[in-house]
């Protein structure tokens, strides 16, 4: 099946930017059909960009992206029938109730007013909206408000969902209502690009991720795949006094409340397991989550930028 995006070295300056600086730097990806894909990053990576631009709200500066077979640069108009987009900051349109900013929002997207009624009812038992649904949209919380536009896009039957930062500002509960709701937006072999800075949920959702830093591509695959590319793949923590010098050969080591975390290969970890079993403490151990790789993966090419920010300012003095 071909990918329902296809990001070809796509490239981003914002105009107003430092001369030089890419939002997007030579962004390859293939999105896959009808499955959720992560896109994380940190602040300012570059993720509301990709997803502006893959929605045709922003232009590219260099290459392009094919929404469904279609080039943003030339069929816009093609791709915005087929998509739906929760951007990062919105406003519904406020003077509606909950009800009837669903509702429009499907008829406007051409569906037969039968088929909008039922579907907003629907997704108001769904995401638990059904005792809002005739509050103003202006009286709501901002955790209500931003449910109800999740509601207004997996409502819909486009094909390629852009959800950015869903969830930010919603309950653990309200959370998990809006991770069902794109679990089953996904069966219906729809498409969803989903950026979050919850690595839980990009865990718990995404089949495939991009990890983007400072417009990059930094990491690509499934989570498996990603757990397989860092240094280290186990984590090993250990409660109580265990001495440094013996875990540091092992991997990369850091004191936590009560004890150590130990980040180490898989043979490794039981070995250092069993050690701390002989010392009578207590340990827990298992592959690395998203958040590690994350930490680990951000936070090296954090160091290495500020090592060659250093270098740069070293040439510059001696040239000075
Ligand atoms: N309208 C804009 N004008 C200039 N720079 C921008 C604009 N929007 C975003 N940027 C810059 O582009 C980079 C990527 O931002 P963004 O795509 O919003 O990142 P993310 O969504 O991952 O936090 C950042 O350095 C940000 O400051
Ligand atoms: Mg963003």
């Amino acid at each position: 099946m071909p990918s329902a995006i296809s990001s070809v070295h796509l490239g981003k300056t914002y105009p107003k930017a430092r001369p030089g600086k890419f939002a997007l730097d030579d962004l390859s990806l293939e999105i896959p059909t009808g499955r959720v894909y992560g896109l994380i990053g940190r602040n300012g990576a570059g993720k509301t960009t990709f997803v502006r631009i893959a929605a045709t709200q922003l232009a590219a500066t260099l290459g392009t992206v094919y929404v469904l077979g279609h080039d943003i640069r030339t069929e816009e108009r093609a791709i915005r029938t087929r998509i739906a987009c929760v951007p990062q900051e919105s406003r519904p349109l406020y003077f509606l109730n909950v009800e009837e900013v669903i509702y429009l929002y499907l008829k406007l997207r051409g569906l037969d007013p039968q088929d909008s009624r039922r579907r907003t009812n629907d997704v108001l038992s769904e995401l638990s909206l059904t005792s809002y649904r005739r509050v103003l949209v202006s009286r709501l919380s901002g955790g209500i408000r931003r449910r109800t536009m999740c509601a207004m896009v997996l409502a819909s039957d486009a094909d390629v969902l852009f959800l950015d930062e869903p969830t930010t500002g919603l309950d653990p509960i309200a959370r998990r209502e809006v991770w069902q709701a794109i679990r089953r937006a996904s069966r219906e072999n729809r498409t969803i690009v989903l950026t979050t800075h919850y690595l839980d949920e990009a865990e718990a959702l995404s089949s495939r991720l991009a990890l983007i830093e400072s417009g990059r591509l930094k990491l690509e695959g499934t989570p498996e795949d990603l757990r397989a590319r860092v240094r280290y793949p186990y984590r090993v923590t250990i409660q109580g006094s265990f001495p440094r010098e013996e875990l540091d050969s092992y991997g990369k080591v850091s004191e936590i409340e009560g004890g150590m975390l130990l980040f180490t290969r898989e043979q490794e970890a039981h070995e250092v397991a069993r050690r701390a079993l002989e010392r009578g403490l207590r340990i827990s151990m298992g592959p690395v989550s998203l958040e590690d790789i994350f930490l680990d993966v951000v936070g090296r090419s954090i160091e290495e930028d500020s090592e060659s920010s250093e270098k740069d300012e070293a040439t510059e003095e001696a040239s000075a």
